[in-house]
């Protein structure tokens, strides 16, 4: 088959560039290893940036979000004997809404299926071939074992950190930059209404834990583990009272219910360059990993596939040589859209870097203030000072504030 942009994995990068390509009138086919059940149920990020939620509502996503979705307008920070909030309207005029992965990627998978444009599950045998070349091309299985080709201008590598397309740049090429944590999370989904209003982010002497949430009756909850420790030692009743001590505050009682979910995620933070080889354009996990404290793993695959789109659709503004109306409804000269198409795919990976690297540092500096590494006074006395500073300095606190509601895309 023959396509304009092939779409390797139906993860938020994936479905979100095939949708604002589609949105442009330009085709793509997206190919997934997993089934629509799976990648339905894959519990993982809740927490969008305002510019994730603007995204998905201007390109006709956002209906079940803002009918479910909650908006959060800061979060608190905690250490033992003080819970602080920090108001990030007040702070930078800005918010974030919580609304599962689960439910971005279910609204997303809908809005293809609605379009009509191929989207293939349960695929197999994955690969990308001739991306040094003009007619890259990708090869699968599909659901039936049937072998098939897709022709394509260009391939977006969308398949996460375990995908085909990362290794598919030569090693000479490419540069890796990593940290592996020596703690992860262990994650809870609860049936239990939530026992805040906003995130509690607690920084505790036996480990970081979190309260987040899903619905006015789900709760979701974290508490730092050591990479070590396997889910059989933590029973419900140890996992309770684990966090109702880290997350207990005077006069505050933590709702308890029945665990409907729980896992242990390792955290790591990792960037591949470059992100662009030949005719392959990465997004999402399938270029950078961050540990999830700073709420920033799907937004960045978001911000990433919007770079991407832009750089994509200003290409072929180009190759059609006719007048195109712009955002203020100003027609341009193809000529220069022309330039700026070109250029905007030449720079989509330096680009998309360049905020990848801003977020890696803040998940990074998050991750570092929060979790307890070992027992030096030392280190701990750094980040309870830390914690100070960001609830008495307005500059501080605005300084997280804007990390956390989200950079704009070209930043
Ligand atoms: P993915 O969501 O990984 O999507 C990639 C897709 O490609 C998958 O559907 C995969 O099945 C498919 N694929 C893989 N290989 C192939 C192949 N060969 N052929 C075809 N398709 C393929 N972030 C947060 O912000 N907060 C969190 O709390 C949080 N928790 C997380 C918990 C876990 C267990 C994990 C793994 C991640 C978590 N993240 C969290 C990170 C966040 O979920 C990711 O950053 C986000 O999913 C990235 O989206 P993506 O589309 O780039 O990749
Ligand atoms: C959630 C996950 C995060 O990584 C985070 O920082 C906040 C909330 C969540 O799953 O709800």
């Amino acid at each position: 088959m023959r396509t304009q942009v092939a779409i390797i994995g139906a993860g938020p990068a994936g479905l979100v560039l095939g949708q604002l390509l589609t949105n442009a009138g330009i085709e793509s086919v997206i190919v997934e290893l997993r089934s629509r059940d799976y990648v339905e149920a894959r519990l993982r990020a809740g927490v969008l940036e305002q510019g994730t939620v603007e995204l998905l509502r201007d390109n006709g996503i956002g209906r079940r979000l803002d009918q479910e979705g909650l908006r959060h307008d800061g979060i608190y920070l905690q250490w033992p004997g003080t819970r602080e909030h920090l108001d990030f309207r007040d702070l930078c005029g800005r918010s974030v809404w919580i609304y599962g992965q689960t439910e971005v990627v279910k609204d997303l998978v809908a809005a293809r299926l609605g379009t009509g444009q191929p989207l293939y599950f349960e695929v197999s045998d994955t690969a990308v071939h001739d991306i040094e070349t003009d007619r890259p091309a990708v090869t699968f299985l599909d659901a039936d074992g049937h072998a098939q080709r897709i022709e394509c201008d260009l391939i977006a590598g969308c398949d996460g950190f375990h995908g085909v397309s990362r290794p598919a740049i030569p090693q000479a090429s490419s540069r890796t930059a990593q940290r592996d944590y020596p703690y992860g999370w262990l994650g809870i989904l609860a049936q239990a209404p939530p026992s805040t209003d906003e995130l509690i982010y607690a920084w505790h002497p036996n480990g970081f834990a979190m309260h987040s949430m899903r619905s006015p009756s789900i709760s979701r909850l974290y508490l730092q583990v050591g990479v070590e420790e396997r889910l059989q030692d933590w029973d419900d009743d140890r996992i309770w009272t684990e966090l109702s001590t880290r997350l207990g505050h005077a006069g505050w009682e933590l709702a308890t219910g029945p665990i409907l979910d729980k896992g242990i995620t390792p955290m790591r933070s990792f960037v591949s360059e470059p992100m662009r080889y030949g005719k392959l354009f990465l997004a999402g996990d399938a270029a950078h990993i961050v540990p999830p404290t700073g709420a920033k793993g799907l937004n960045l695959a978001v911000a990433d596939a919007k770079l991407l789109a832009d750089a994509i659709i200003a290409s072929r503004a180009k190759r059609a040589r006719t007048p195109i109306r712009t955002a203020g409804s100003v027609r341009a000269e193809p000529a220069t859209l022309a330039g700026r198409g070109q250029n905007l795919l030449d720079s989509y990976a330096e680009t998309a870097l360049r905020r990848v690297w801003r977020c890696t540092h803040f998940s990074w500096w998050m991750t570092s203030m929060l979790h307890i590494e070992g027992s030096d006074p030392f280190a701990r006395e750094l980040q309870l000072a830390q914690l100070r500073y960001l609830s008495s300095s307005r500059a501080a606190a605005q300084s997280l504030a804007e990390n956390y509601t989200g950079l704009p895309y070209g930043w």
